[in-house]
């Protein structure tokens, strides 16, 4: 089933349209030192990708779903930019260039649950960087895993022509597996009038930071590093988010 499709796409973007400020910082802070082109894979609608851009950063973005890229294409269109995006899949990841830094921010690296298409998304991102580049990688850890399983909650936002969308989630932890199974539901109403309806199983595989450390270390990444988002300080094993940086020797 498609995730990330159409009205998803819509209430990301209305929801988020800016990346959090200390997380555009911190991976900004890192392209400083790497010094080549950059490459942000699962790059969405471009809240990271479109700040590096305006800087004057050689940036290519990738990501799965083309609703996502077209919102990405637009932004991007409107602010006189002119992005390279490729529509692949992380596990099929396969480009004409090679980066000196690849980041992938916002947790997204968990929605590629099954154990061998993570692997093989790791052994590429690998194959995609420069001698000496720098991966930057963000997990999830099995402390974010939801409060409350089994019971919907509901957003609304309006849009700028009056209509109105409605996500309602419904979270479930496979505790056994680290495995969040959520339904999602969105719906788009026109004075009061429900117009269309998309619904999305979204997984996403939470990890223990060590477990996270070996299978880079596997695909052969060097100087692993785990640090707590965004402040460059070392994990003390409570943190629901926690950052990786390693490189390509
Ligand atoms: C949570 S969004 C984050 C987007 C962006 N990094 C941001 O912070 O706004 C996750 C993105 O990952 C993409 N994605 C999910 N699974 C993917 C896969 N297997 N390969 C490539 N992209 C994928 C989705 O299409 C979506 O755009």
């Amino acid at each position: 089933m498609e995730t990330y499709g159409k009205l998803c796409t819509e209430f990301y973007d209305i929801s988020k349209p800016e990346a959090p400020a200390d997380a555009l910082e911190f991976y900004l802070r890192h392209f400083s030192a790497a010094e080549g082109p950059v490459l942000e894979p699962m790059c969405g609608s471009g809240r990271f990708l479109i700040p590096f851009l305006e800087k004057g950063i050689d940036i290519d973005g990738v990501d799965a779903s083309p609703h996502m890229l077209q919102a990405c294409q637009v932004h991007c269109e409107r602010k006189g930019l002119r992005p390279v995006l490729y529509q692949q899949l992380l596990q099929e990841l396969d480009l004409p260039h090679r980066y000196a830094y690849i980041f992938i921010p916002a947790g997204s690296f968990g929605l590629v649950t099954d154990k061998k298409d993570a692997a093989e998304s790791l052994q590429r991102l690998y194959q995609h960087l420069l001698p000496g580049g720098k991966l930057v990688i963000e997990i999830e850890t099995t402390f974010a895993q939801p409060e409350v399983s089994g019971k919907w909650h509901e957003w609304r936002i309006t849009r700028a022509d009056g209509a109105e969308l409605v996500f309602s989630a419904l979270p479930m932890y496979d505790t056994k597996n680290q495995l969040q199974e959520d339904i999602h539901r969105y719906q788009l109403f026109n004075n009061g009038q429900l117009i269309e309806t998309e619904i999305e199983h979204l997984s996403l595989r939470l990890y223990e930071p060590a477990r996270f450390q070996k299978l880079l270390e596997d695909t052969g990444f060097a100087d692993v590093r785990a640090t707590r988002g965004y402040e460059d300080t070392k994990i003390d094993g409570g943190e629901k988010v926690v950052v990786f940086e390693c490189r390509k020797m």
